[in-house]
């Protein structure tokens, strides 16, 4: 087999300052795939900005004749085999499904899923039903900080599995990772249901999607293991990254403070305390993560077999991510699986159920 043809949809701008404006993650996948030169090779790429397909196509030699500003012609002029989708959150499904339909046999696209419950189902069965290999960017699995973690709960460190939890910005846009992550701890299971409840007062648009300010959310896996969130001024409530809670100890990743390791866990009956865990050099973001993760995506290409980023993996955090937002409407629980199709906290919003205002001006700079 020769080497994949790789696409790109969405290139980005190569980030000056990354922020929930344009993080330009694409060339960040670009540099990945550079890092597997001996199994792909970039081709092509699209970006309805031709300033920053041209940028994109000049960093990572792209050869002119695969430059577009039009999807859909590059999909019908270059042969591609996998095709990485870098664009907001709300494009996701329309041009994934758009590349499935073309033909390629892999598509890697960026996380959140997609922006309603039922474009990330579509999005899903359309590729499954083609038998397009669809992937989506929740590359931390591939840290050894959570891969640490996941081998101490598999050596029965901590005992039998209690809880996982985690304390970060938001739900769905940072979340995203976070309940992919659980349902990693979990054994890739799906949860049985959700309660929660969100606080939405000052806009929060995160790459063009709302945001609540704070949650609070529990859940249950269908193995009976529970899960528990705390986004935005309640995060504290769980006080690190993620834990891992289990019968006889407790493992942290991400706990902030002076001296804390970046994973480390304890047992109950240990009289030890807390007990580090040497990662090197990685924390929560990197480095490599992304590098590994596109390897196992092309390893399955290549070799057949589901990815550890399959759809059907970041179908089981996704749906948590929205029931925690329709518990709220609702003001209970939500049994799964999610019957909804749209997107809650968007739907409350414009019906005015939720009326975030605008962020407070920045202060003056000091002169
Ligand atoms: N995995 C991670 O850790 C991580 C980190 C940051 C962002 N992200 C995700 O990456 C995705 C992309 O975010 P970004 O910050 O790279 O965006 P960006 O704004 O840097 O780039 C998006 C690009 O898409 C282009 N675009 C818009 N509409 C298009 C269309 N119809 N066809 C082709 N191109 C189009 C824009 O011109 C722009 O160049 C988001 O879903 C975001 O949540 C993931």
């Amino acid at each position: 087999m020769g080497k994949l043809r790789v696409g790109f949809i969405g290139t980005g701008r190569k980030p000056v300052r990354a922020g929930p404006q344009g993080y330009g993650m694409a060339h960040q996948h670009a540099s990945a795939y550079k890092s597997l030169s001996e199994e792909c090779e970039i081709v092509a790429c699209a970006d309805i900005s031709a300033e920053n397909a041209q940028a994109f196509a000049e960093m990572w030699n792209v050869p002119a004749s695969g430059v577009f500003v039009d999807v859909a012609e590059m999909l019908r002029t270059v042969q591609l085999d996998v095709v990485s989708v870098a664009v907001w959150p709300h494009l996701h499904a329309p041009l994934v499904i758009q590349a499935a339909c073309a033909g390629v046999r892999a598509i890697h696209c960026e996380k959140p899923m997609a922006d309603t419950w039922g474009a990330c189902r579509l999005m899903a069965q359309e590729c499954d039903r083609r038998g397009v290999r669809l992937t989506f960017n929740h590359q931390r699995r591939f840290g050894r900080p959570f891969r640490g973690a996941k081998k101490l709960l598999d050596e029965g460190v901590i005992g039998g599995l209690v809880r996982v939890e985690f304390g970060v910005g938001d739900l769905y846009d940072y979340g995203s990772h976070n309940f992919d992550m659980s349902s990693y701890f979990v054994g890739e299971r799906p949860a049985r249901w959700v309660m929660a409840q969100i606080d939405y007062r000052t806009e929060n648009l995160v790459f063009g999607a709302h945001n609540e300010n704070a949650a609070h959310a529990t859940w249950q896996y269908d193995n009976g293991v529970y899960g528990v969130a705390a986004t935005g001024a309640a995060s504290g409530l769980v006080g690190c990254h993620n834990r891992i809670v289990g019968t006889e100890g407790e493992i942290e990743v991400g706990r902030r403070g002076e001296g804390i390791p970046v994973l480390r866990y304890r047992r109950f009956d240990s009289g030890r305390g807390w007990e580090a865990v040497d990662c090197g050099k990685e924390g929560l973001h990197g480095p490599g993560y992304i590098e590994r993760a596109l390897a196992d995506v092309l390893r399955a290409v290549r070799e057949g077999g589901e990815s550890e980023l399959c759809a059907r993996h970041a179908l089981n955090g996704t749906e948590v991510i929205f029931a925690c937002w329709e518990s709220a409407r609702r003001r209970g629980r939500v049994d799964l699986p999610l019957t909804i199709t749209d997107n809650p906290l968007q739907a409350m919003v414009a019906s005015g159920q939720l009326n975030p205002g605008p962020r407070p001006a920045p202060a003056p700079a000091r002169q």
